[in-house]
């Protein structure tokens, strides 16, 4: 079975966030179970400065006004189609906003141009490669299933993930006529939004199939809160919409042979942890004293409910918990935990930035991981947490739910507990998950058998691989009926 996927961020070339963990490690985990997958990807800068790519396999004269050409590279066994098109990725900044922090103006054209290559590609535009699968990500890539479905000729299958609703891509319908779509694409059955062009929503429409990265995910994105304004399509949906949750590339997170790890460590040698633990107290400038480390890992936003976190930072401090913060995003948010930073020297360690080798040591050295998101798709930090044994402390919502047991009576007697739920981002609900971890991390024996239960969670992508394998099988079985 040969997969196309189309992503605007992939790891390790491109990253600002989860997507592109979890578009870099599909095509791996994938592979086991008979399925071939390549990724189209835009040609920042960053990505034609790391990889070789190769003389192009297909040109595009006029892709939405512009000249691009695609061409082939690998980076650590992945299969890429590159989409260099200078006129719309050859600038500073980051894949979506430029230097000065704010969107790229034209993002609508340079996403909907990367969807339109993918559907492009579906239909044969490179010699001798015919996917039998599309599979979109998020809004920017949303439009490839909708170019499928309104301009092509051959039908190709099409699988959108929404890896977060927040995203929707919405523009004003004064760009629609340069989409190269027909006017019937503008309306309820199509990208019509509230009057405007929405990506995310044309893509939900169009696809044979939407997939989101948690379970629980699916259904709270079909309430009326959760669904963001596209609930009622969503449920319209029905039996398409469905949730696969995430795996992590358990080889670049591996405690037990992680390059950016002082000392290695798994199950069995946990004391050799400490190690990474002194050294983090060291890197981040902390007292070293006898309670607990708890760190943040995380883009700093109100999803992520990190504006809470910065409000009550001293009330955490107080109950004798040193905090460490790696993190960047809202200008408020960053500005506040760099004064705590300043104000409470030795108790809370701050990097303003990003940093993916610190964060592998913070997950190997700090004693619990904080997660307390307003909502969330699935979540990676808690299952590198789970991996390193730095005891996740999360809300109950989406994939934190799905992916975390709680130390509640009965399980940490089962011996099953994996790390902290608590019920919402506020001030009380952190403060009580804090005196929770407080008293079990008072109990050293307990505290880690609980690392070693975390440790031993299955965070692979094996089985949610099989899933997303079965899912392209079923969709091309209908085809053949
Ligand atoms: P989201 O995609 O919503 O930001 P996820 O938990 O799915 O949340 O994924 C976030 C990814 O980005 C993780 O791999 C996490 O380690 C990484 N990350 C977030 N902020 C930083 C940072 N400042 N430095 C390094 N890695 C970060
Ligand atoms: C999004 C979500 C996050 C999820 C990631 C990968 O960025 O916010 O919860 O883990 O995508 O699917």
């Amino acid at each position: 079975l040969e997969v196309l996927s189309v992503a605007s961020e992939i790891y390790p070339v491109i990253k600002t966030g989860g997507l592109a963990d979890v578009a870099g490690a599909l095509p791996g985990a994938l592979e086991p179970a008979g399925v071939r997958m390549k990724v189209l990807l835009p040609g920042y800068p960053s990505v034609l400065n790391q990889v070789e790519a190769g003389a192009p396999v297909a040109v595009f004269d006029d892709l939405l006004g512009v000249r691009a050409e695609l061409r082939p590279a690998t980076s650590r066994g992945l299969d890429l189609l590159i989409l260099d098109a200078p006129d719309l990725f050859a600038r500073e900044g980051g894949p979506y906003l430029a230097a000065n922090g704010y969107d790229h103006a034209d993002n609508w054209r340079r996403f909907a141009a990367l969807s339109l290559a993918g559907a492009k590609i579906a239909q044969g535009a490179v010699e001798g490669y015919r996917p039998d699968i599309l599979h979109a990500h998020d809004w920017q890539a949303a439009l490839a299933p909708v170019y499928l479905r309104f301009c092509g000729e051959r039908s190709v299958k099409t699988v959108l993930t929404i890896h977060n609703l927040a995203f929707q891509g919405n523009f004003s319908a004064s760009i629609f006529p340069e989409l190269g779509l027909p006017e019937e694409a503008f309306s309820i059955d199509g990208v019509e939004f509230f009057g405007n062009v929405g990506f995310l929503k044309g893509g939900i429409f169009a696809s044979d199939r939407v997939t989101t990265v948690s379970p629980t995910y699916a259904r709270e994105i079909l309430t009326e809160d959760g669904g963001m304004g596209l609930g009622g399509l969503l449920r319209m949906r029905g039996d398409a919409v469905c949730g696969i949750i995430n795996g992590i590339d358990t080889a670049a997170w591996d405690p037990a042979g992680d390059p950016h790890l002082a000392s290695h460590f798994d199950r069995k040698s946990l004391k050799k942890r400490d190690v990474n633990r002194n050294a983090l107290i060291e890197e981040m400038g902390l007292e070293p004293d006898d309670g607990p480390i708890v760190a943040i890992v995380s883009r700093l936003t109100w999803q992520k409910g990190l504006d809470v976190v910065a409000e009550m930072a001293e009330a955490i401090l107080d109950k004798g918990i040193r905090l460490v913060v790696e993190g960047t995003g809202d200008a408020q948010i960053e500005g506040a935990f760099q004064k705590l930073a300043v104000r409470h020297r030795g108790r809370i360690g701050v990097h303003i930035g990003y940093d993916e080798a610190l964060s592998h040591r913070i997950q190997g050295g700090a004693d619990a991981i904080l997660i307390p998101s307003r909502f969330e798709p699935c979540g990676l930090t808690q299952l590198y947490g789970l991996r390193y044994g730095c005891i996740p402390m999360v809300t109950r919502v989406g994939g934190l739910a799905d992916t975390v047991i709680d130390a509640n009576y009965a399980a940490l007697e089962a011996k099953c507990a994996t790390g902290i739920i608590f019920e919402e981002a506020s001030e009380a609900s952190v403060l009580t998950a804090m005196d929770r971890l407080l008293d079990i991390y008072a109990r050293p024996k307990l505290w880690r058998s609980m690392q070693q239960t975390a440790m031993q969670s299955d965070v692979s992508w094996t089985t949610s691989a099989k899933l997303y394998a079965d899912l392209y099988r079923d969709m091309t079985k209908d085809d053949q009926e």
